[in-house]
């Protein structure tokens, strides 16, 4: 027991990550806090009405404390009109093979932050986090105001530092090995998870959460040892029962071999680890972020619909072979077995 597991009240120092996109779905946000760790929402896709709603999904299921995650939005960056000919260019011979149109992008590639931020603060969860960024002083302090203890990712000690200067209560350090998005915005260092949260614990005076490659009860114990307060494991949940990952990302998981993760920018414009495949491969002029995350968006919807994995963003850590299947309890326990 450290004092951020006291102060939130976990039986159990593994957060259950934040996977936006449809992973997290309330069941298994709920599932995970109700056995004694920490649940988190990942929200940066939904509108403030979603939001509200799964926040509301979780709360109806459980009593105990939960996390809701948002992206950080950067102002769309110029684009010209070659780069977005020659982007989608890469992606019609694939929309083709689903039997659509080339994509187009819409006018609004981003939720509103400003109004996710303020579903949070009606929700009121234990915990916000963030990735991606820094917040705002005005949002912190709102947040703080609130009673919602607030964690932000940092892929480097640069980073970490600047989160704790700006009055983040805790620092997630996500090193090389982690699934899903790049959080950095700064100096990604893609660290070994283990060196950078012992760099992150001397370097700053926060509780420190190890994130990437945390498979397993020895891993979640040498994050620990290594000056972490608590572990969030997204990988080991994807396969959970209550996770909403499709049927064909699961599949692509079950087979998934060591060192078959890779860094893409392929299907959102910022660069994130998942499983190799044909959009890996063949995507070679994505836009930035968040214009390459939209003109995606349909490819990825008929593909999950279609249970084609080849067109499907797989996002995985490199633990992603020792994943398993199971109840989120029985993953939790797994985790953290005492
Ligand atoms: C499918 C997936 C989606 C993710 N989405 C988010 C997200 O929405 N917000 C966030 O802060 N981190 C997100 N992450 C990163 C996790 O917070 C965490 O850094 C990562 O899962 C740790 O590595 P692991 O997957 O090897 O456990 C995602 C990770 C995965 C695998």
């Amino acid at each position: 027991m450290n004092p951020l597991m006291e102060r939130l009240g976990l039986r159990v120092p593994v957060i259950q990550a934040p996977m936006a996109g449809g992973p997290t779905t309330p069941e298994l946000v709920a599932a995970v806090s109700q056995a004694g760790g920490l649940g988190s929402l990942g929200a940066a896709y939904l509108t403030p009405a979603q939001l509200r709603e799964a926040g509301e999904g979780v709360r109806s299921r459980t009593a105990r404390p939960f996390a809701v995650n948002l992206f950080v939005p950067e102002p769309p960056p110029p684009v010209t009109e070659a780069e977005v000919t020659a982007a989608v260019a890469d992606l019609a011979p694939l929309y083709a093979e689903l039997g659509l149109p080339p994509p187009t992008l819409p006018e609004r590639v981003q939720e509103d932050f400003g109004a996710q931020v303020e579903a949070v603060l009606e929700l009121r969860p234990a915990v916000f986090s963030f990735t991606f960024g820094r917040l705002g002083t005005a949002e912190l302090a709102s947040l703080h105001a609130a009673g919602i203890l607030v964690m932000g990712t940092a892929t480097g000690v640069e980073e970490a530092r600047a989160l704790a200067a700006d009055g983040v209560d805790a620092v997630v350090a996500q090193g090389g090995a982690a699934g899903g998005h790049r959080g950095g915005w700064w100096h990604d260092e893609r660290a070994d998870t283990l060196a950078l949260t012992r760099a992150v614990a001397q370097a700053i005076s926060l509780p420190v959460i190890a994130a990437g490659g945390l498979m397993d009860a020895a891993d979640v114990r040498a994050a620990l040892n290594a000056g972490a307060s608590l572990a969030q494991c997204g990988t080991a949940f994807l396969r959970a029962a209550e996770a909403g990952t499709s049927r064909p990302y699961r599949a692509a998981l079950a087979t998934a071999q060591p060192g078959q993760t890779t860094l893409t920018r392929a299907f959102s414009g910022r660069t994130a680890r998942g499983l190799a495949n044909r959009v890996t491969a063949e995507v070679r002029h994505p836009l930035p972020y968040p214009l390459q995350n939209a003109l995606t968006r349909d490819l990825r919807t008929a593909a999950a619909k279609a249970g084609r994995a080849e067109f499907l963003s797989l996002w995985a850590g490199e633990g992603a072979h020792r994943g398993q299947e199971g109840s989120a309890a029985q993953l939790l326990a797994g985790l953290w077995p005492d």
